[in-house]
């Protein structure tokens, strides 16, 4: 929810007649959130919305089950992405989640072609990030393209599909059950994006609208309830000639994200950029460094007793942390005092600059690790600490 979009033809008010020039009357399908209370978008279809039946679901990744989670020690977790079986296939099939909790479920894509079928998630916004590769993202609302470092964002119950392109793929998503969002301190009283925000309403990548779509396409996966439902239309369910509102998918580059640098080191709070219930989302991006003749840019070791912290690293030498690279997955779980390894605190000092590259998130509650996360794990990382 960036701002409100207005695409295609619509009526001048909500909920009257939209002919076509032979007469036709369109159809209203009103997408909204938190009941009525929520944004929302007013899509106009050509067709009856609403008239997919049952139909098998024969596309959906592997749900993440507590019971898959072992008792394990408490300790800092480095999981190596890079070196997961790559599942491949489409996105729909190719989630394989990682480390999960009520509010989020963290997970890394490798697909190697386009979703065959339509899909709406029922149960959660989702963030993409993407590593490598790119493609398009096809909704009802238009395309939107996406390349590598950027963030894709599709709000759940979106009828929607994605069409990697041709180049090796390689992301991490962040299903968000409770939506997601701007975190509301970059908000004016308006609403509008504040000047001091770390992006404004032109650093976001919106749908290109391109009117009423038939791909050939009829059948549609739904998620809902931790589950996958299979449904079929009878006609093109892209057959949208317009439409309204804040609810839409769009992309947003992470370096278009505007870093904050002090005089002495500053939390992670600064790098805030989407917020989740019970998760902030933060960038790291190349940037300056601390300014004070004394300070100690590399961050402090703290106990942060009411989060976990996930850090998904994406490019550049990052300051703290030796022995992960690119597709590397830290979690410093609640409950221990988290740190820089050994020599980078005082490695630091005198640094001008970090390139580094990541997208971190702290979260309010403990995260689980799935069979796939744990087969991946750098057993040797806590104690790469001592
Ligand atoms: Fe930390």
């Amino acid at each position: 929810m960036i701002d409100r979009m207005q695409a295609g033809r619509v009526p001048a008010k909500p909920h009257t007649v939209l002919r076509d020039a032979d007469g036709h009357l369109n159809h209203e399908e009103c997408l909204t959130r938190d009941g009525f209370d929520g944004p929302f978008t007013i899509l106009y279809h050509r067709d009856r919305p609403h008239v997919a039946m049952p139909a098998s679901a024969a596309h959906g990744w592997e749900i993440p089950s507590r019971s898959d989670d072992e008792p394990r020690p408490l300790a800092r977790r480095h999981y190596r992405t890079q070196q997961l079986a790559r599942r491949g296939g489409p996105p729909l099939d190719a989630r394989v989640p990682l480390l999960f909790n009520d509010d989020v479920v963290l997970s890394a894509l490798h697909p190697d072609e386009p979703d065959p079928v339509y899909f709406a998630n029922g149960d959660a916004d989702d963030l993409y990030f993407v590593l490598e590769g790119g493609g398009v993202l096809r909704s009802a609302l238009g395309d939107v393209p996406f390349g590598p470092r950027d963030y894709l964002y599709v709000p759940r119950g979106l009828i929607h599909r994605l069409i990697p392109n041709d180049r090796p793929q390689s992301w991490f998503s962040i299903e968000c059950p409770g939506g997601l969002w701007l975190p509301r301190q970059w908000r004016n009283e308006a609403g509008q994006l504040r000047m001091d925000a770390p992006y404004s309403h032109r650093d976001f990548r919106r749908p290109e609208f391109l009117g009423p779509r038939d791909e050939g396409l009829r059948d549609l996966v739904v998620k809902r309830a931790a589950a996958f439902h299979g449904f079929h239309y009878p006609h093109a369910p892209l057959d949208v000639i317009g439409w309204d509102g804040t609810v839409y998918p769009w992309a947003f580059p992470i370096l278009n994200f505007q870093p904050r640098v002090g005089l002495t080191h500053l939390p992670p709070t600064v790098h805030g950029t989407f917020a989740t219930r019970g998760a902030l989302v933060c960038s790291f991006v190349p940037r300056p460094l601390d300014f004070h003749p004394q300070a100690i840019p590399c961050p402090y070791p703290h106990s942060s007793v009411g989060c976990d912290e996930v850090i998904f690293y994406a490019g550049g030498n990052f300051t703290s942390r030796k022995g992960v690279g690119v597709g590397s997955l830290s979690h410093h779980p609640a409950g221990i005092i988290h740190g820089p390894h050994p020599g980078a605190y005082e490695g630091s000092i005198g640094a001008r600059a970090t390139d580094e590259l990541a997208v971190m998130l702290d979260t309010t509650h403990h995260l689980h690790a799935t069979r796939d996360c744990r087969s991946v794990e750098d057993a040797d990382y806590h104690a790469s600490f001592a």
